[in-house]
């Protein structure tokens, strides 16, 4: 029985510190309680709703989002909008089609099966509009960043006065977590930017978090299945190690001990 606890002990100081090492790579960033971090995580349905909201009023007028569509909106894990609101939703924005019959390209309002609309055709259009700097596809672009979730809301909320010494160009500010502290984004968000509809406060630092952890859904839309099949594994690994143990009691148990 003493090396069986001691083997539970050992796979629970392996469990334990490979999540702290994940937690490590973090450590200047501004600290918030994410809902889908850790074995059990889940994503807060009303709080991807909100994230929406701040990236189709804010930041979709300069990111484009080109790998999720809106029937992604409606589906299981994700923000869990109803079809019909989805579809309101495609329906608004108006979509380029064609060739039609005649040869020609159309215009017609969006499907569920269409992508995220771009706010601009091209990169070279997108960068002319920005001063140069090309405002990054927001797809996947949460975990292109090594800090991934806490980079992103830390950055949203990084905007500061330049320190002595340092000079800003034109349409170039000053943010802490940003590499260099230069960023060619003019702060997005602000108090009240966004009116939620579910009543919650629209803070910077409440709007900051809801687009955060949308863009952690975008990124990585089966998180939750694949938490809960993590959870099964560990669930059935722990099973399995107690019968082999019992087993191998029961397999030696008639060999005599030498005294
Ligand atoms: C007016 C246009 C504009 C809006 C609105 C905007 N951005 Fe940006 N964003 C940019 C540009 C341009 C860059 C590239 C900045 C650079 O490379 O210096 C950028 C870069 C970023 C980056 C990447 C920083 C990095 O590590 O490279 C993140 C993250 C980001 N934006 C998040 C957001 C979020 C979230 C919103 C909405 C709340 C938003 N942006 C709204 C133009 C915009």
């Amino acid at each position: 029985m003493k090396n069986f606890k001691r083997s539970i002990f050992f796979l629970i100081i392996f469990i334990s510190s490979s999540f702290q090492i994940n937690a490590a790579e973090n450590v200047d960033y501004l600290k918030t309680d994410w809902t889908f971090k850790g074995l059990f995580g889940k994503f807060d349905r009303a709080q991807l709703q909100r994230g929406y909201k701040v990236y189709k009023e804010v930041c979709a007028s300069c990111h484009s989002m080109k790998y999720v569509s809106f029937r992604n909106l409606a589906e299981k894990g994700g923000p869990e909008f109803s079809e019909e609101a989805v579809k309101a939703i495609a329906a608004s924005y108006d979509v380029n089609d064609g060739p039609n019959a005649d040869g020609e390209m159309f215009i017609r309002p969006g499907k569920l099966s269409d992508k995220f609309v771009k706010p601009y055709e091209n990169v070279k259009a997108a960068q002319a509009a920005n001063g140069g700097a090309y405002p990054p596809d927001m797809s996947v672009l949460i975990k292109a960043r090594s800090g991934g979730a806490d980079y992103i809301f830390s950055l949203l909320q990084g905007y500061e006065e330049a320190p002595e010494g340092i000079t800003l160009d034109d349409g170039v500010y000053y943010n802490k977590y940003m590499y260099g502290n230069k960023i060619r984004m003019a702060k997005p968000l602000s108090d009240g930017i966004v009116g939620y509809d579910d009543g919650t406060e629209a803070t910077e630092i409440q709007m900051s978090k809801d687009v955060t952890a949308f863009l952690m859904w975008a990124a990585e839309p089966h998180l939750e299945s694949r938490h809960q099949m993590g959870f099964k594994a560990i669930v059935y690994l722990i099973i399995l190690t107690i019968l082999v143990y019992f087993s191998m009691k029961k397999i030696w148990s008639r060999v005599e001990t030498e005294v």
